[in-house]
Order: C-alpha cells, then structure tokens, then sequence
C-alpha cells in the first residue's frame, strides 16, 4: 500500500502524519501517533470522517451508489447468485468452486440444529416478547451451550463457532417467530436449501405439509444477500469493538442483534413500514413530508437517508424490484401500502429538502413492504435482517482476529465535566 503524508502546524511545530491508500476509495490519514506527538485526540462523533480498520471484505461508493461484495457487485450476486454462496465469498473472500460450495454446504447442514436444551431456555420468555429481544438473549446463550468453539486463538475453533452461527441463526430465529405464536418449533430439515430450510422452520406446522413457494424462496434468498454486509455500520462496528477485548464470538454476534435492532439501523425496516401504514393513503403523504423537513418534529421518514449513501441504496432498486415480484406472487400486486411507498417516494424525490440533504430511499424503504406480503409479522423484520447479517459480521470479526495488528479499541473524549475538587460532607452541603 503506497503511502505518502499530511502535515499538521501546531503553533510553530509541524507533524507529518503518513497517508496510508486503499486499493479503492478514500486514502486515510494515519493518526495513531497523533496523541503521543501533540497531546491532542481528534473529534468525531459518529465517526462520519473516521475509518475504524483495514478491511477488505466490502466497498461501499456513498456518491456513485456502488455496493461490493470483494470486489463483485450486489446487482450481480443478487441476480446470479444465492446467499450461501455469499456467507462463502464474505467469509473466505472467492466466489467457491463446485467442490467448495458442496463442502460448505456440508458444513453448514451439520449445525443447523441447536442443542435440545435451548428450546427449554425459550420458555423462560413472555409469549408476547419482542423476537428480537429473544434473538439477542438466544444467540447470547449459545456461548453457555458450544465451550467447544469458544476459545479465539484456535483457528478451529474459529472456524466451527462461524459455521455454527451461520447454521443457527435461522433456526433461532424461527424458533423465537414459532415462540411467540404459540406454534411448536419446527427441526431443520438437511434436505432442503438454506432459505427454504428457514421458511418452513417458521411456516411448517405438524398437521400438514409444508410447499416450498420457489418465488418467495429465491425473493427471500436476494434479500439475504442484500443484507449480507455493509463494511463498518454500526452493528458491525459493535461485533468488531466486542470482538477486540477477545470475547467469544457468540456473545459477540449477540452484541451485534442487539445494534442492529436500533430503528435508526436495523430496525428501520419495521419502522418504515410502520410508518407506511400511519400513513395509509397517498393523500396523506404532504402532511408527512412536512413533519419530515420540520426540525421541531422529531419525526423522520424511515427507510430514507443513510450515512453513507448519498445517492439511490444500491439494494433499494433490487428491492423495489423483489417487492414487485413478491406481490405479484402472492396475488397483492396492488397492494396499498406499495402505492403510498411508490408515491411518497416519488414526492421526496422531487422535494428541495430532501434533494439538498441528499436523502434517498435506503434498503429499509421496501423490505418491510415484501416481507409482510410473504407473510412476516412487522416484529420479524429485523430478526431477518439478523439472519443475513450474522454472514457478514462473522466474516467482518474474522478479519479482525486474524489482523496481526489488532489490538482491543479503546476511544478516548473530550471531556467537559467538572475539573478536581475536594469531598464535601453532607452538612456542609
Ligand atoms: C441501515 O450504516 C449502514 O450501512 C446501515 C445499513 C446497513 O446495511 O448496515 O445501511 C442499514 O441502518 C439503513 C438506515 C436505516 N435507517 C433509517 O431509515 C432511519 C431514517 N434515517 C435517518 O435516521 C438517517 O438518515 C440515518 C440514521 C440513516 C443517517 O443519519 P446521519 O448520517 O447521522 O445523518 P443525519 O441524521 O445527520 O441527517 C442529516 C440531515 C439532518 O438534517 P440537518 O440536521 O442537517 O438539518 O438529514 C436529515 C437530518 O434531520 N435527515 C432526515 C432523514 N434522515 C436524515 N430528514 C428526514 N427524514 C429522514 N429519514
């Protein structure tokens, strides 16, 4: 990586501070002796000027609305491929061959079951309990079931305790959907495919047969590989801090469902939707839009914006694209709450504010809208957003691990509290 420098005048001292360039993408100005030179930390909240790591897993373009996965395009991988073949690319960094993905496909089939005493762990729940509440607790509690891949230095036990996770979380988060319906969980079934496997986990019921919908299955699948990875978000950030002090990666993925379930993230889903539906019909929409742009409204439009994205989400437009297939599947091809989405999106679009801010619709805006076509209660839509994360998490704690120079994260702040004073006893107060 070729390096050059940027200097930095203090009064009359000058620091050269080395510029370190990325294969793509912005360089970085490399401040980690920063303190120890000036006595000064630098400031930034959010860190939306801050790069955390070196990471060569995905590549995100705000402007250009580029997303990749090691270099292959989400338009792609969601069109030509499937998600397991993504946890595979995410995770070791190539496309498999046929002989690495029936190996993979092997292994992953191997753990799909979770330890027969979990189940009782689910009962200790309220049945009217969030999903992800017992998502989290559940991934968690994995940590007290598998000592056997709990130990980081071993590049084994890595490896089993990833392939564990990518093989559980679909049946965990069936189980917690089955748990608050009062339905009987359902097994894995090896014979199926992943997706299928998890959609008749949460759909099958004892009494009859389950039908494979191969159109809800390959839509779902896409949607699993949207939301695959998405480089240093704020859920992946959370794996990667937990993961640092070398806590197992279990309760480091569980720190993770429990980021992502913020509706400023992850949650966005559920709150889009929610808000589709407060909206109700397309004449509604100004009044929103105008709570929207008021700064005394603390009111926002889920599923629009992002950090990164300045232009159109990438997997926005394939989702727009799903939901319309998904609704045609179903029989809901006018659905109302799709012709709100379609109209208020239209209408922001065309807004000076949200041009000004730069403000698109982001992968939240219609994943809600096809998952409650398939059938998903609103409460489940980040637990699938869960599901496919925990692919790009693993691999993101992964890299980490193995990063010779990693070292356990430690931000430092600026503090504004009171300086020294002396105890003063309570009657002299
Ligand atoms: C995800 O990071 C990732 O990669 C996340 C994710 C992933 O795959 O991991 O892509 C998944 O989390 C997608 C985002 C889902 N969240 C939402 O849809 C919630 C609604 N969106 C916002 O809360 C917001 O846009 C964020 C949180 C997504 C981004 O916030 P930023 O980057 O901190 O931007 P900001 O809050 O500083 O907003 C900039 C301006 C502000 O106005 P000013 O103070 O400059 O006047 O834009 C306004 C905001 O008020 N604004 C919005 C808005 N989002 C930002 N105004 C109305 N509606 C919105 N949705």
């Amino acid at each position: 990586m070729s390096e050059t420098t940027a200097s930095l005048t203090l009064g009359d001292h000058g620091f050269a501070l080395p510029i370190k360039v990325g294969s793509i993408g912005p360089s970085v100005i490399d401040i980690s002796k920063l303190y120890g030179q000036t006595g000064l930390f630098t400031y930034d909240p959010g860190f939306t000027s801050t790069a955390s790591c070196e990471s060569a897993i995905t590549y995100i373009d705000g402007d250009e609305g580029t997303l990749l996965y090691r270099g292959y395009p989400i338009e792609q991988l969601a069109e030509e491929g499937d998600f397991v073949e993504t946890c595979y690319l995410l995770l070791y960094g190539e496309l498999p061959t046929a002989s690495q993905r029936n190996d993979f496909d092997y292994r992953i089939k191997r753990h799909t079951m979770v330890h027969e005493q979990m189940a009782r762990f689910f009962q200790g729940f309220r049945r009217d309990a969030h999903p992800m509440a017992v998502l989290v607790a559940s991934v968690g509690a994995l940590s007290a079931f598998y000592h056997d891949s709990t130990d980081i230095s071993d590049t084994k036990q890595r490896m089993v305790a990833s392939m564990r996770l990518i093989a559980k979380i679909p049946t965990l988060a069936a189980m917690a959907y089955k748990y608050t319906i009062g339905q009987p969980f359902v097994y894995p079934n090896n014979d199926l495919d992943y997706t299928s496997n998890f959609l008749r986990m949460c759909y099958a019921v004892p009494c009859e047969e389950y039908k494979i919908n191969p159109v809800l299955t390959r839509a779902l699948d896409k949607i699993f590989i949207l939301h695959a990875d998405h480089e240093q978000n704020a859920s992946t950030s959370t794996v990667r801090l937990a993961g640092s002090s070398g806590a197992n990666p279990f309760a480091c993925i569980a720190a993770g469902v429990a980021c992502l379930w913020g509706p400023a993230h992850g949650g966005a889903n559920e709150a889009a939707l929610k808000m589709l539906e407060e909206i109700g019909t397309v004449d509604n929409i100004p009044k929103f839009i105008t709570r929207a742009k008021d700064k005394n409204d603390s009111f926002r439009l889920m599923g629009f914006g992002h950090r990164v994205y300045k232009n159109y989400d990438p997997r926005a437009k394939i989702m727009q694209k799903t939901c319309h297939e998904v609704l045609q599947a179903v029989g809901h091809k006018n659905d109302p709450l799709l012709e709100v989405a379609l109209e208020l999106e239209k209408i922001a679009l065309s807004d000076e504010y949200f041009i000004e801010k730069k403000l698109y619709p982001n992968i939240d805006f219609y994943s809600g809208i096809t998952l409650k076509a398939m059938g998903f209660p609103t409460a489940m839509f980040t637990v699938l957003f869960a599901v496919a994360r925990t692919a790009g998490w693993i691999a993101q704690w992964k890299e980490m691990i193995e990063d010779p120079g990693q070292k356990i994260g430690r931000p430092r702040q600026l503090y504004t509290g009171a300086p020294r004073r002396n105890y003063v006893t309570i009657d002299r107060r």
